[in-house]
């Protein structure tokens, strides 16, 4: 595998983009919005600055990577060519599912087909797809230049082969890639969410202020960020969205999202991306 599309420019699919192309992938990183495709740009090249200031990365090699993407508005375009294609649209069902029943038709038949859905069910969006075998989670974490992990989610039907082939990519990124099967939540969200709820539920409860809550668990616990801080950088609406997965799917009521978590993704807190949450950004 040397040529890999990447579908969204945010900032998992930059991330994405920026790793494959540093360890010398093509990639070809595909989005509806020029604008975002040129923000996304500018965002890789500032994250590689960082690593050529800390001395990980030469000059040559910045300039390499982002030789290595192309960027493109137009997903047949995009995929025709490539031997995977990793999803980094937004979290968003009806999106994602649209989006694989083209690609299945866009790309080689060969090709495999891999979702950085956060929780979507992978046996879901494969069921689209004529290619079942061959579509896989390839879970990412953010920040994804510096994170080790990738939760490799194998969907009822994928393949050992498939499954095999995507562990190996993300040794080849220097990565870390743990095998879990597709259940609401896989594992990172699953044991993540319900830890930022009830730190949402002690906030809501009047336990303890927001930075007293951060402190305990980044000084009690080495979390290099507290959970009300994490869940401003992953996204208060998507923190919901994830709760709703595990709500829904387990039909258990200790995932039931805290009203507080409700009320402030409703008013339009959903964290860094809005300026406001925990925290103000502005
Ligand atoms: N690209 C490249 N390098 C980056 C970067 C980026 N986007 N962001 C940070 N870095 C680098 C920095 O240059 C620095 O490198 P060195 O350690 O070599 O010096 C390192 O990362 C640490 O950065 P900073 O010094 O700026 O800041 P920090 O020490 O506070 O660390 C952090 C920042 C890495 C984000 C750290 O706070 C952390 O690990 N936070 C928790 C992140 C986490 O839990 N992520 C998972 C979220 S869940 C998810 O993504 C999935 C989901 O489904 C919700």
């Amino acid at each position: 595998m040397k040529n890999i599309a990447v579908i969204g420019s945010g900032t998992m699919g930059n991330g994405i983009a920026h790793t494959f192309a540093q360890f010398g992938y093509q990639v070809n990183l595909i989005d509806i919005s020029n604008d975002a495709l040129s923000k996304a740009l500018s965002t890789i090249s500032k994250n590689l600055d960082r690593q050529v200031s800390k001395g990980t990365l030469s000059e040559t090699e910045k300039s390499d990577t982002l030789s290595r993407i192309t960027v493109y508005n137009d997903l047949k375009e995009g995929v025709s060519d490539v031997s995977l294609v990793v999803e980094a649209a937004t979290e968003n069902l009806e999106l994602k599912l649209k989006i694989f029943k083209d690609i299945d038709s866009f790309a080689k038949s060969e090709a495999i087909l891999a979702s950085n859905t956060s929780s979507i069910s992978i046996t879901k969006i494969a069921s689209v797809t004529g290619r079942g075998d061959r579509v896989i989670g390839m879970h990412f974490m953010n920040p994804v230049p510096v994170m080790k992990l990738v939760e490799v989610i194998r969907g009822y039907a994928t393949s050992n082969e498939t499954t095999e082939a995507v562990m190996e990519l993300s040794r080849k990124l220097a990565k870390v890639p743990v095998e879990v099967n597709d259940y609401p939540g896989f594992v990172a969200n699953r044991i993540l969410m319900p830890m930022i709820n009830e730190a949402i539920y002690t906030l809501y409860e009047g336990v303890a202020g927001v930075e007293e809550i951060d402190t305990v668990m980044k000084l009690g616990m080495a979390h290099p960020m507290g959970p009300l801080q994490l869940a401003d950088f992953i996204g208060l609406d998507v923190c919901l969205a994830i709760l709703h997965v595990l709500h829904d799917g387990f039909g258990n009521p200790k995932y039931a999202p805290c009203p507080l978590l409700v009320n402030m993704v409703t008013a339009g807190n959903k964290g860094v991306k809005s300026g406001e949450g925990f925290y103000n950004y502005a």
